[in-house]
């Protein structure tokens, strides 16, 4: 049983493939974490609680004259605010006396076969019934308020997850200021974190941080999981590698504003939480509501970071991404916005789809600029009619055409937005989010709609079935374009203000399922200026999202880097695009931009008519290269062989099937250098004993080649690409 609870001592064990996660009902019914790390049987570990008397941390009542026990020094599974725990704590709630405070101890608990799902949200679901929740349900001592905490044990893929639910079982309304997913306590240890900031252009970059005493923390409160900080958190000890050490894993399945940090307080303990944000929310309850936090994936490994990588990339992979694509292969596209930004008609789009037909291009993507007034970013966002000034013929026509050249046909929505000059607008102007009698912040020169709003959804909703069922449409680019801001709904009270940016998250995830519901064949790509939404929850309904807008090659080695240690590869829109580059003026290699873009879902985005001819012949070769290892790349392990800037002259990494007989090797030069010496990288993840063949003939054991590894002799000319398949000798 992956879920045990042990009636003597009263103490809950969740058993993964290699990791226990304890916690205890101590003393007074406060729910006690007691150890979560590599897999421990036959002991439980209550052993390691200790207390002691330490000054200005004070003791519940119920303790007597015993001074040792205190919630400030304690280790616990949800920690609420204002009863004498002083640490950073999960939630904080207003009763409707005023009065500031809950206390929650445990009641009852069960456990079910299956996963929990969490309502109106994306969650880790199980369509085989392997996975087991555990659900406990905690009491306010004076209130009776209701909290239900929610354990999800999938314990093959090494992943617990995490949600709390909060039930006002009072008689007036409660004011919810803060309500986190998760808190994780650990007793002893030092810690470093790892978390992924960037900007527009240059997302999760990894930064790896000591903690010290008070709180780390990074988090959005852009209304988007954001490109400058990323819903995810790693935290290790100082010596953990790619290899070997303790690490946990985090990722946030929710797509709007969070918070996420670790705490470490005067006894040197660590307490890492991650949440909605508390800033700018407050979610008021009446008597009978429920509010339900978003849910937190949790992973342990013991062996490294790939491990842990490895463990999200699966549980990602096949419990949060869905649909047709999930499995299938997905169609290498063309995407025409870096080819014309704003500036095409039918007959410029249908000659790039041509060539891209002939080269094996298998899906042309009509980005920006096929609707409403939109010839450039100032307007027309908003009025999802085809701009027959543009397309005379329709998208039925474009489509049908594209379709007869044996192309698939996609394309490109801002659902989410509205410009000012835009005939939605004119109509509704209190459909966007703006604060009564304050200007409004621009970005992109748009303004966002309040999808809180049933009426906003129910016009997206029907503009875009509209549309979609309108032309042969097999692709969406879903596109959110600025960050949120003058967070007022003129559909809520004052009281309920503080609900906007949470119930604007709700309102897109449910557009998305009734689109998904509805179109269930329909491919999304998830997008926000490129990667200003790249998480789990996202995920759900997009099962890959533009990685992000800088399509430089060499920059991209960094981003996908970054990416790589919480989303698996298939999560990666990648494309080639045109040199010099259009973000750095950067030049690089043909063959090394498809050698970087294949590390994801691949595609195009340049004018395929003004390739040279040579050039040409490589997309056919990138083609058909990018179908032959679709499944290693997608479905097989991925390996970090180095770190971008860790003092090397290259970036390397591979794939190797899941039956470890055929690896891709692959290698990124960086710095080219004269008189240069060769490079040997150590390849990972295969096996051992068998016998591998290289295409330039040679074949090396697999235990040579992780252990001694390979030379590359060294190559002359900036940023080349060196890739190679390897396949194990029957
Ligand atoms: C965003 C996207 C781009 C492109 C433009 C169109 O920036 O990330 O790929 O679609 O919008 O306006």
């Amino acid at each position: 049983m992956a879920i045990t609870y042990n009636e003597a001592t009263q103490i809950f064990t969740l058993q993964t493939a290699g990791s226990t996660y304890q916690m205890m009902v101590g003393r007074y019914n406060i729910l006690q974490h007691l150890y979560y790390g590599r897999k421990v049987e036959g002991s439980t570990m209550d052993y390691l609680l200790w207390s002691s008397d330490s000054g200005f941390s004070g003791n519940p009542y119920e303790a007597g004259s015993d001074r040792t026990f205190s919630l400030d020094i304690q280790p616990q599974e949800y920690p609420s605010a204002g009863v004498g725990d002083y640490r950073t704590s999960c939630i904080e709630v207003v009763n409707p006396d005023g009065t500031r405070a809950a206390d929650f101890r445990y009641v009852s608990h069960e456990i079910t076969a299956g996963a929990y799902k969490v309502t109106g949200m994306p969650a880790v679901y199980d369509e085989n019934g392997e996975s087991s929740t555990l659900t406990i349900l905690m009491k306010d001592v004076a209130t009776d308020l209701e909290l239900v905490l929610k354990y999800g044990v999938f314990e093959k893929e090494d992943v617990i997850t995490r949600a709390a639910e909060l039930r006002n079982t009072a008689k007036g309304t409660i004011s919810l200021e803060k309500m986190l997913s998760v808190c994780l306590d650990m007793g002893f240890g030092e810690w470093e974190m790892i978390h992924f900031h960037g900007r527009h252009a240059m997302e999760r970059q990894m930064e790896r941080t000591p903690l010290c005493h008070g709180t780390v923390s990074v988090g959005s409160r852009r209304g988007t999981s954001s490109h400058h900080h990323n819903p995810s958190l790693i935290l290790c000890t100082p010596q953990t590698t790619e290899d070997a050490g303790d690490c946990y894993g985090m990722a946030f399945v929710y797509s709007s504003n969070f918070l996420a940090g670790a705490e470490v307080d005067q006894m040197g303990q660590t307490r890492v939480v991650m949440g909605i944000h508390p800033e700018n929310f407050c979610f008021r309850l009446e008597p009978g509501e429920t509010f339900e936090t978003p849910q937190v994936i949790m992973s342990y490994s013991g062996s490294g970071f790939t491990q842990l990588s490895h463990n999200f990339h699966r549980i990602i992979s096949d419990h949060i991404c869905r649909g047709k694509y999930k499995y299938a292969r997905r169609p290498i596209l063309i995407n025409n916005w870096e080819a014309t930004y704003f500036n095409f008609d039918e007959e410029n789009i249908l000659k790039i789809a041509s060539q891209a037909a002939d080269l094996g291009i298998e899906m042309l993507v009509l980005d920006d600029g096929w609707f409403g007034k939109r010839n450039d970013d100032n307007s027309g966002l908003g009025d999802w009619y085809v701009n027959l000034e543009k397309l005379p013929a329709n998208l039925s026509s474009l489509s049908e055409k594209v379709n007869a050249m044996g192309m698939k046909f996609g394309l490109w929505f801002e659902p989410e937005m509205i410009s000012e000059d835009s005939d939605l607008y004119r109509a509704h102007p209190d459909w966007a989010l703006q604060i009564p009698g304050r200007k409004p912040n621009r970005s992109r020169f748009q303004l966002v709609l309040d999808m809180s709003r049933q009426e906003v959804r129910d016009y997206l909703f029907e503009r875009m079935s509209d549309i979609l069922s309108h032309a042969h449409i097999d692709y969406v680019k879903w596109d959110m374009n600025r960050s949120m801001c003058d967070i007022y709904s003129a559909s809520l009270p004052k009281e309920k203000q503080g609900e906007v940016y949470h119930r604007c998250m709700l309102g897109v995830y449910e557009l998305l399922e009734r689109l998904t519901a509805a179109f269930p064949d329909l491919m999304i790509e998830g997008c926000s200026g490129g990667g200003g939404r790249f998480d789990a929850a996202m995920l759900y309904y997009s099962p890959q999202i533009w990685c992000s807008d800088d399509t430089d090659a060499i920059e991209r080695l960094d981003i996908q880097y970054g990416t790589s240690f919480l989303y698996p590869v298939g999560a990666v829109g990648s494309h080639v695009s045109a040199c010099p580059n259009h973000q750095t003026g950067r030049i690089t290699p043909f063959a090394t931009r498809g050698v970087v873009a294949m590390a994801g879902s691949f595609g195009y985005e340049l004018d395929l008519n003004t390739l040279p001819e040579e050039e040409k012949e490589q997309v056919k070769k990138q083609v058909a290269d990018y179908k032959k290892y679709y499944e290693l790349v997608h479905q097989g392990d991925y390996y970090r062989l180095n770190a971008p800037g860790d003092g090397k002259e290259f970036v390397a990494w591979s794939f190797v099937s899941a039956d470890k007989k055929q690896a891709l090797f692959n290698l990124v030069i960086t710095h080219v250098r004269a008189n240069n010496k060769p490079i040997f990288v150590k390849l990972k993840g295969l096996d051992a004993s068998a016998k591998y063949r290289l295409e330039d003939g040679r074949v090396i054991s697999g235990s040579a080649l992780m252990n001694a590894g390979i030379s590359i002799p060294s190559v002359s000319g900036e940023f080349r690409a060196i890739q190679f398949e390897l396949k194990a000798e029957e």
